[in-house]
Formats: C-alpha cells, sequence, structure tokens
C-alpha cells in the first residue's frame, strides 16, 4: 500500500519527503485555508519538494469551470493530479481530464455507487472518507471494503486511495481491506512506527551492548 500524506504544511512534507516513505501528498480547500497560504504558490512549492502526486483540488462548482480551474493547476507541474468532487459536474471533468491523460482524485466519497461512476469516468484515484463515516455512526472501513471487491469484479483500474484517516488503526484496517493507498494526516504517520516493546526492547539491547564495551566501528 502507498502512504500519501494529507496536509498544506510545507515543512511537514519536507521533512517526511526526504524519508524515503512518502508516496504522495494531498491537500483540500480547509487544509489550505489551515496553512494561511496562497495556493497557487503553495502547490508550487510542493511539487518543488516532491515529484510524487500532488493532489490540488478545483473550487468551483460547475464543469466548465472546474475545468479552467484544472488547466491552471495541471500546469504547475507534472506531478499535479486534480482533485474533484464526487458530483455530476466533477465526474464530467474527470472524463475530459481523463481524455487528455490527466490525473485524478475523486473526493468526498461516501459510496460504492460514486466509486463506481468514478471509475467509469476514468478517475486515476477514488477518495472514500472513512473517519467522516464513522463520524455518523457507520463503518467507513466497510466502504473500503465493499469498493475493494466491486472494483476487483469488473476489473476497474482505478486505486481506492483511503482518505479521512484519523487514527493508525485506520491505516492497517484500510490495508487489510484492500485501499491501494492511504492518505495520513502527519500526526497520525509519525505514529505509525511507534511500539512499546520495540522501545522497550531496544532499551535493554542498548544497555547490554554497552556492557560488552564492544564497538563495530573500529576505525
Ligand atoms: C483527503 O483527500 C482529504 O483531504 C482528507 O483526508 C479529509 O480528512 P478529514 O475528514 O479529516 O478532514
Amino acid at each position: 500500500m502507498q502512504f500519501f500524506i494529507d496536509t498544506g504544511e510545507i515543512d511537514e512534507i519536507r521533512q517526511w519527503a526526504g524519508s524515503g516513505l512518502l508516496d504522495g501528498v494531498t491537500t483540500n480547500p480547509s487544509l489550505v485555508k489551515k496553512s494561511g497560504r496562497d495556493m497557487l504558490e503553495l502547490i508550487a512549492e510542493i511539487c518543488s519538494v516532491t515529484d510524487t502526486p500532488v493532489s490540488a483540488e478545483v473550487a468551483a462548482l460547475d464543469h466548465e469551470t472546474m475545468l479552467k480551474e484544472a488547466a491552471v493547476l495541471a500546469d504547475i507541474a507534472p506531478n499535479i493530479v486534480i482533485k474533484l468532487p464526487t458530483t455530476l459536474d466533477g465526474l464530467k471533468t474527470c472524463n475530459s481530464l481523463s481524455q487528455q491523460n490527466i490525473k485524478t482524485n475523486l473526493t468526498l466519497c461516501f459510496s460504492v455507487n460514486q466509486a463506481l461512476l468514478a471509475a467509469k469516468a476514468g478517475a486515476t484515484y477514488i477518495s472514500p472518507f472513512v473517519g467522516r463515516l464513522d463520524d455518523i455512526n457507520l463503518d467507513g472501513m466497510d466502504l473500503i471494503r465493499d469498493i475493494r471487491i466491486v472494483f476487483n469484479n469488473y476489473n476497474m483500474r482505478a486505486k481506492i486511495l483511503a482518505a479521512s484517516i484519523r487514527s493508525v488503526n485506520h491505516v492497517s484496517e484500510s490495508a487489510l481491506a484492500g485501499a491501494d493507498v492511504a492518505t495520513i494526516p502527519t500526526s497520525t504517520f509519525e505514529k505509525l512506527v511507534a511500539h512499546p516493546l520495540t522501545d522497550k526492547g531496544l532499551d535493554a539491547f542498548v544497555k547490554d551492548w554497552a556492557s560488552t564495551g564492544q564497538t563495530i566501528l573500529k576505525g
């Protein structure tokens, strides 16, 4: 499974871009607002830091304006992925962009039918929002599992991008459910590697090694 980070904070992206663990970045209008940055400048800076796929979201709600905004965004860098809402206008725009070989990420997906339509419209990624379904007492992970089954049934190539990830369990459960990608806030990304038994075991190894008085680097 690929790991994207879900952030508009350039310092966080710089940090993770150097880790070798980052496969992409997703942003949205709320994350741009939180960053306090000019969107076009921010997206250009992100693309100067990483050549992995960077999702940049259109603001328009109608097909014609979405297409114009997508052209501006796609011009920023070759790794731009145009993020579109999963609406009729978003699907029409997705279809047009896929014919121009421009990558797309259909966002705010909450049902199998929306995912099917996105795949049919040529989406590169479809983003089911796991956490927001959990928020209303549904099971976001069920949606990932169901979309996986349907995409496998029809050999649909759109990648399932588990979004609205709120916990480390969401990440491992998305992997078990067959998501191709998880986009993860950096606060959760940092916790993925943590395990108390790793810390405890390492502590003991460090102490025992020190007591041997040995070194590996002799020079
Ligand atoms: C995905 O592309 C979205 O930007 C994001 O995952 C939304 O997450 P939230 O529901 O925590 O806002």
